[in-house]
Formats: structure tokens, C-alpha cells, sequence
């Protein structure tokens, strides 16, 4: 069975693949710090795929503890890196927590790749590194635009990072698949996203508002260039999401490659607007969702949604879920664990 390390497995993203590379057949080893997860994912994981992930915590930033790991795990065939912090406003506030955390550990766990012998590496990469693209939807070969946010510059500047570093180490093979708005739960509820505190991003705080631990949700911005004048984005479900990384660690493995770096765009294609993710959720749920309209939220595009004719033609991957789909697992997980009937 293939080794596959995923860092930031008992994240979000990481938690949902976990699942799906043990689905297929994978042997999963999780290294987390928990600075923004729970040991408790481990549980999940296993209670869906009747598997439970070899798992190991430490700091991806410790150089000392990262090769004392591969040392310990030396059959581990590609590794598929999550582990980063990811929050928009706090990157502006703390910077240099921003670079130290995502970037080291790239280092890190590149220099490692190349002393032990792990030929393969999927990173997650975002959309945001578009910034507010020329023409929609945008492709892969859009132009990298000036990033919007530390947190948006450590994802270009990690991509950078990961390309100098084959040039040099031609053994060495990368995919960076770029997210556009991963959301939803799986859909038994056993495992979803956990913000902590206030939640950033738009379905956790529609759920929350829902589920009444918000009052109200604002809505950021009217005045945008687009038909309801909400922004849009390309919301895309985190199993459909965590499918697509099974298949590009195959990819890897199986040296189907056709170039040591390659990109992909994960998303369904579909431009959504705030408004129309809230009447869906409302419809969805049968909760009427208290809301008002405030000013734009400094950083934020108007619309920005995915080209994915690489990804299905290339990858044979393709988004299933709707969006109803999408926002049913969201709900029942936020029921879940507030104990809602
Ligand atoms: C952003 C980044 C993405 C990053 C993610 C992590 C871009 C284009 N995307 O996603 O790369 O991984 O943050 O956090 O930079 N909204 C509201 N009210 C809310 C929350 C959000 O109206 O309370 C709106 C936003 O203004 C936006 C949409 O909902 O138009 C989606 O916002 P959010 O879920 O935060 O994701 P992005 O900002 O698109």
C-alpha cells in the first residue's frame, strides 16, 4: 500500500482527503501541530473510512523534527501539503507569522523530499493568486497578479519556491492545485469545518447565523459590477475538492505528469453571488436567514470563478455536487455539533 503523507490532515481540506485517499486505498500518515484542529478528526476519519490514520504532531517549522520524521517513515511515496494558516485579515495583522508558518515549512518539507527520497508533492495552492483577473473564467495561464494579502503573497511566493527548487532538483515532482471557495461538510456529518472564534469566510458564518450563534449576517458589499451587485465567487464542495487530490497524488505515483510542475484550478466553473448562496441556503434549510448589507470588505474581488477544462480534461476530475448539495451537508453539520434537531 502507498505511503502518503498529508500535512494538515486534521485540518479542513486535510480531513476530507484523508478520507478519500484511504477510500482508495492509501495508507495515510497525518503530521499536524493542532494549533487549528482537534485530535478528535482523527476519530471522524476513522469512523467514515473504518480507518485510522497513523498520526504524528509536531511543528513543520522544526527542521530538526521534520527529518526526524521522514527518517522514521522512509516509504512515504508523495506528500500532500496542507499545513498552513489561511486567514485573509489576520496574514495583514501578522505578517511575519504569516511567512515563518507557511513558508519554512515548505522549506522544510522540500529539503527533506530531496535528502530522503520523496519524489512527489500536491500543494495547495488559491485562487486568490489571480487576484481580480482580466477576463472570466479565468485559466490557468492567467498572470499572477500582485497579491492582495501576505497570506495571498506566501501562496505565490510558496509556488515560486516549489518551482526553483525542481529546476535544481530535477527528481523532485509538484502539482499545485488552486482553490477557489471550498465549502460544505461530509456528507455524514462526522467531520467539517471548525472555525475558531468568529468565523472569516461566508458559508461558516451563514450556518452560524443560522444556528444562532450570530445575530446577523452582513453581507459585504451591494455596489459590485455584477447582476445583483454581490460578489461572486466559485464555491466548490470540500469532498469534490478532496477527489481531486486522490487523483492528482495518482498522478504523481504514477509519474503521469507531463511536466515536473503543474497547475490546476479546482472549482466547478459556476459564479455564484453572496445573495444567491443566501436564497439557496434559505431554501435549503427552511431557516430564514437575518442579514443586512454593509460596506466592501477591504482585499476583495469583485468575481472571480474557476476555468476548469484543464482540471476535467487533464485530471479526468470533474465537480459533482450542487450547490444545494453543498449547502445541506454545511447545515447538517453545523446542526450536529450545536446539537440542533
Ligand atoms: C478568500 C481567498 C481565498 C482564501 C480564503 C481563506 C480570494 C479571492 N479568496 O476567499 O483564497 O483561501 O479567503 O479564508 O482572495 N462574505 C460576506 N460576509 C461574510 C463573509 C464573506 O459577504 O461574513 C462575502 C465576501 O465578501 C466574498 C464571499 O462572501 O464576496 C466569499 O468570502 P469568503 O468565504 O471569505 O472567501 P473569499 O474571500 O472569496
Amino acid at each position: 500500500m502507498k505511503q502518503i503523507l498529508v500535512t494538515g490532515g486534521t485540518g479542513y481540506i486535510g480531513s476530507h482527503t484523508a478520507v478519500e485517499l484511504q477510500n482508495a486505498g492509501f495508507e495515510v500518515i497525518i503530521v499536524d501541530n493542532l494549533s487549528n484542529s482537534s485530535i478528535e478528526v482523527l476519530d471522524g476519519i476513522e469512523e467514515i473510512s473504518g480507518i485510522r490514520p497513523v498520526f504524528e504532531q509536531f511543528d513543520l517549522i522544526d527542521k530538526e523534527k521534520v527529518d526526524a520524521f521522514f527518517g522514521k517513515y522512509p516509504n512515504i511515496e508523495a506528500i500532500i501539503h496542507f499545513a498552513a494558516f489561511k486567514a485573509v485579515g489576520e496574514s495583514v495583522a501578522l505578517p511575519l507569522k504569516y511567512y515563518r508558518n507557511n513558508l519554512v515549512s515548505l522549506v522544510n518539507i522540500l529539503d527533506a523530499m530531496d535528502q530522503f527520497n520523496v519524489p512527489g508533492i500536491v500543494f495547495s495552492s488559491s485562487c486568490t493568486v489571480y487576484g481580480q483577473p482580466e477576463s472570466l473564467p479565468v485559466t490557468e495561464n492567467a498572470p499572477i497578479l500582485k497579491a492582495n494579502s501576505p497570506y495571498g503573497n506566501s501562496k505565490q511566493i510558496s509556488e515560486e519556491i516549489i518551482q526553483d527548487t525542481l529546476v535544481a532538483c530535477p527528481k523532485l515532482n509538484a502539482i499545485a492545485l488552486r482553490y477557489f471557495n471550498p465549502v460544505g461538510a461530509h456528507p455524514t456529518a462526522i467531520i467539517g469545518e471548525l472555525p475558531l472564534g468568529v468565523p472569516q469566510n461566508l458559508v461558516p458564518f451563514i450556518t452560524q447565523t443560522a444556528a444562532g450563534l450570530r445575530n446577523q449576517l452582513s453581507i459585504f458589499g451591494s455596489d459590485y459590477d455584477t447582476p445583483d451587485g454581490t460578489a461572486i465567487r466559485d464555491y466548490i464542495h470540500v469532498v469534490d475538492l478532496a477527489k481531486a487530490h486522490v487523483v492528482a497524488v495518482k498522478r504523481l505515483v504514477e509519474s503521469k505528469n507531463k511536466k515536473p510542475f503543474e497547475v490546476f484550478n479546482l472549482g466547478t466553473g459556476n459564479g455564484l453571488s453572496v445573495l444567491e448562496v443566501v436564497d439557496a441556503f434559505e431554501r435549503v434549510s427552511g431557516q430564514k436567514l437575518n442579514y443586512k448589507i454593509v460596506d466592501r470588505r477591504p482585499g476583495d474581488v469583485e468575481k472571480v470563478y474557476a476555468d476548469t477544462t484543464f482540471a476535467n480534461e487533464e485530471l479526468g476530475w470533474k465537480a459533482e455536487s450542487t450547490l444545494d448539495d453543498i449547502l445541506a451537508s454545511a447545515w447538517k453539520w453545523e446542526k450536529k455539533i450545536r446539537g440542533i434537531e
